[in-house]
C-alpha cells in the first residue's frame, strides 16, 4: 500500500509537523512526511525537515515578490512532490488561490479553539485563548477543518475538548490545548490515509 504522501506548511516552532512526523514513523501510519514549505526561512519547522532529511523549501514574499507568482510556486512544488494532502500547520500565510483551487478538499489546518468558535481574521496565537477566557467559555480544545479560501470557515473534521481552568492563562491554556493538537492533528491524518486506502471503499 503506497503512504499518502503530506506536505505540510508552517511559519514558526512546527511542533504540530513534528508531532505528525514522530507519528508518521508508527508502522500502521499510511502516511508519510514528503515536503515542508515554510514562509520564514528561520522558522524552527524548516530546521527540523532539513535535519530530517525531509524535503524543505523556503517560499515567501521575500524569495517571491509578486503574490501570483509565490502561489505558482507553491503549487508547483507540491504538484512536484506528488503531494496528496497539504497540512497548514501553524503557517501564518493564506494559501494562494490557485492553489487551493489545485489541491481543493486537500488541504487541512489546525486551528487551537473549538471552531466554529474563536475562528477567522486576527484569531491566532494568544488572542484565541484570550477570547475563549473572556467569552467565560468552559470547554475549549483544537479543531482540524478544510481549508478554504475565508479563514478557518471549511467544514471542521474533527475537535478535541480540553477544559478550562478557573485559574487559566491565555498562556496555560494554549499550553493544554497544544498537547491536544499534536494527537489530534496525526489522528486525523492517519484517517485520511486509511480511507484512501481501505480496500473495502467502494470506488
Ligand atoms: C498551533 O496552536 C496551531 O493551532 C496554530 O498555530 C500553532 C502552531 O504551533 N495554527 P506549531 O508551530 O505547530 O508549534
Amino acid at each position: 500500500m503506497t503512504a499518502l504522501r503530506v506536505a505540510v506548511l508552517v511559519s514558526h516552532t512546527g511542533s504540530n509537523l513534528r508531532a505528525l512526523y514522530e507519528a508518521s514513523k508508527e508502522p500502521a501510519a499510511g502516511y508519510e512526511i514528503a515536503l515542508v514549505i515554510s514562509n520564514n526561512s528561520g522558522s524552527r519547522g524548516l530546521a527540523f525537515a532539513r535535519g530530517h532529511g525531509i524535503p524543505a523549501a523556503h517560499l515567501s514574499g521575500r524569495t517571491h515578490l509578486d503574490p501570483g507568482s509565490l502561489d505558482d510556486a507553491v503549487l508547483a512544488l507540491l504538484d512536484a512532490h506528488r503531494t496528496d494532502l497539504v497540512v497548514t500547520a501553524g503557517y501564518m500565510k493564506k494559501v494562494g488561490p490557485r492553489t487551493l483551487a489545485a489541491y481543493a478538499g486537500r488541504i487541512v489546518n489546525v486551528h487551537p479553539a473549538l471552531l466554529p468558535r474563536h475562528g477567522g481574521p486576527g484569531m491566532y496565537g494568544a488572542a484565541v485563548h484570550q477570547a475563549v477566557l473572556d467569552s467565560g467559555d468552559r470547554v475549549t480544545g483544537p479543531s482540524v477543518h478544510y481549508v478554504t479560501a475565508e479563514y478557518d470557515a471549511g467544514e471542521v473534521i474533527a475537535r478535541r475538548e480540553v477544559p478550562v481552568l478557573p485559574d487559566d492563562t491565555a498562556e496555560s491554556l494554549a499550553g493544554r490545548v497544544l498537547e491536544q493538537e499534536h494527537l489530534l492533528l496525526p489522528a486525523v491524518v492517519r484517517a485520511i490515509a486509511a480511507e484512501r486506502t481501505d480496500p473495502g471503499r467502494p470506488s
